[in-house]
């Protein structure tokens, strides 16, 4: 079939995945590009959605063979943010127009992990919400940013494997999203790259059991994984639409150089042009296959370019992560070797991604929640 008949059809099937991700010659490319574009457009329009992203903490109990801040990596010090410090950063989010904010950590499941995360998100809302009510008692005429969010600020949370109920008090307290990526779903890539006691079921598992909640669910995977080939990232993207994922975040995987997989993938020329634009055509064929989904252009894309987060825009992304970490810890949330954005603090991160939006033309969505259009149709059936 002709690429232009298979990227009208209305349901791809893995096969038609397999040749879009393959495609290697530069006019196609662009043809897909712009198909992922319009198809974005469409069904979610163009604005940027923003997320402030907080790492609050990096100590994880688990030791994932690709991750820098796995706890087998004893040369990193270790942080955890006080409740002070994140509810504060969250009430800049509101007051900057960020909407929405990202709660990640290294992965704990004991008590005091729980209470805690459960106890700063309650607060988030709180003190968000508050604002918006002080400012209406006020009656000045002039709108404030925190008015414009009548629920509070929006919280994601991504710390990783929890149980029901866990997941539960999360949701009561106020977090109406959580991001789970499941890395890959090729069996044995998984168990290469994990410990034995984390497993694909599991991850499947807190997916559906998030879903159950009530939660916008996220997941994603990483690209350029050693082994993975075109038809695991095929299966990938299947597995989104079979699962309902509303949105997805996917990223070129980097070595890092404190971890057992830091021999694999070594970032020489070819390989990180190549893992690059395979993650650029991810985006597009995720976004042509999955329509109405948020999907985000993750910062491992400007790891490897500069303009890797606009690459990602342009390929059908909409949705963007600014840190909002305190730059004296974001060299300990070193997931991969050459995470950008370290030696900037939270306000030029801000201007710095306002700057590179504008140069494509796209505009953002202050004060907005930006739900994923994919949870809405979904849950209005
Ligand atoms: N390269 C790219 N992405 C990574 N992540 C963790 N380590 C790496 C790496 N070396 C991603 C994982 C995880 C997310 C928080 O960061 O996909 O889910």
């Amino acid at each position: 079939m002709q690429l232009k008949k298979l990227l009208e059809k209305k349901n791809l099937s893995k096969n038609d995945i397999i040749r879009l991700l393959s495609v290697k010659n530069k006019q196609e490319i662009e043809m897909i590009r712009k198909k992922a574009y319009f198809v974005m457009k469409q069904h979610c329009g163009e604005k940027v959605y923003y997320r402030g992203l907080l790492e609050f903490s990096n100590l994880c109990a688990n030791n994932c063979y690709y991750c820098g801040i796995r706890k087998g990596n004893k040369e990193i010090m270790r942080y955890s943010l006080e409740k002070e410090e994140i509810t504060n950063i969250a009430a800049w989010c509101a007051d900057n127009g960020y909407g929405s904010i990202v709660l990640q950590s290294g992965e704990r499941r004991d008590s005091k992990f729980v209470d805690f995360v459960e106890d700063v998100t309650k607060k988030i809302k709180e003190k968000t919400k508050e604002k918006t009510k002080e400012k209406t008692k006020e009656k000045t005429k002039e709108k404030t940013k925190s008015d414009r969010l009548p629920n509070g600020l929006g919280v994601t949370l991504s710390v990783g494997e929890q149980d029901y109920a866990a997941y539960r008090r999360f949701f009561e307290a106020g977090a109406h999203r959580y991001l789970l990526r499941i890395e890959t779903t090729n069996p044995e890539l998984f168990k290469k790259t994990h410990p034995k006691n984390q497993t694909l079921k599991n991850r499947k598992k807190c997916l559906r059991i998030l879903k159950k909640i009530g939660y916008q669910i996220g997941s994603g995977v990483m690209i350029g994984l050693p082994g993975q080939t075109i038809e695991d990232l095929a299966d990938d993207i299947m597995f989104f639409k079979k699962y309902d994922i509303d949105m997805i975040g996917m990223g070129p995987y980097i070595t890092h150089r404190q971890t057992p997989m830091k021999r694999y993938g070594q970032e020489t020329k070819n390989r990180k042009e190549d893992v690059f634009n395979l993650s650029l055509m991810m985006i597009a064929v995720t976004r042509i296959a999955l329509k109405d989904v948020n999907i985000a252009t993750t910062t491992a894309l400007q790891a490897l370019y500069p303009d890797g987060r606009e690459k990602g825009l342009q390929y059908g992304a909409n949705v963007i992560m600014p840190l909002v970490t305190p730059k004296r810890v974001r060299k300990e949330y070193m997931l991969y070797d050459g995470k950008p954005c370290i030696d900037e603090d939270t306000d030029e991160c801000k201007l710095c991604l306002l700057g590179r939006i504008k140069t494509i033309g796209r505009s953002v969505g202050f004060d907005e929640w930006g739900d994923p259009k994919h949870f809405l149709n979904r849950t209005k059936k």
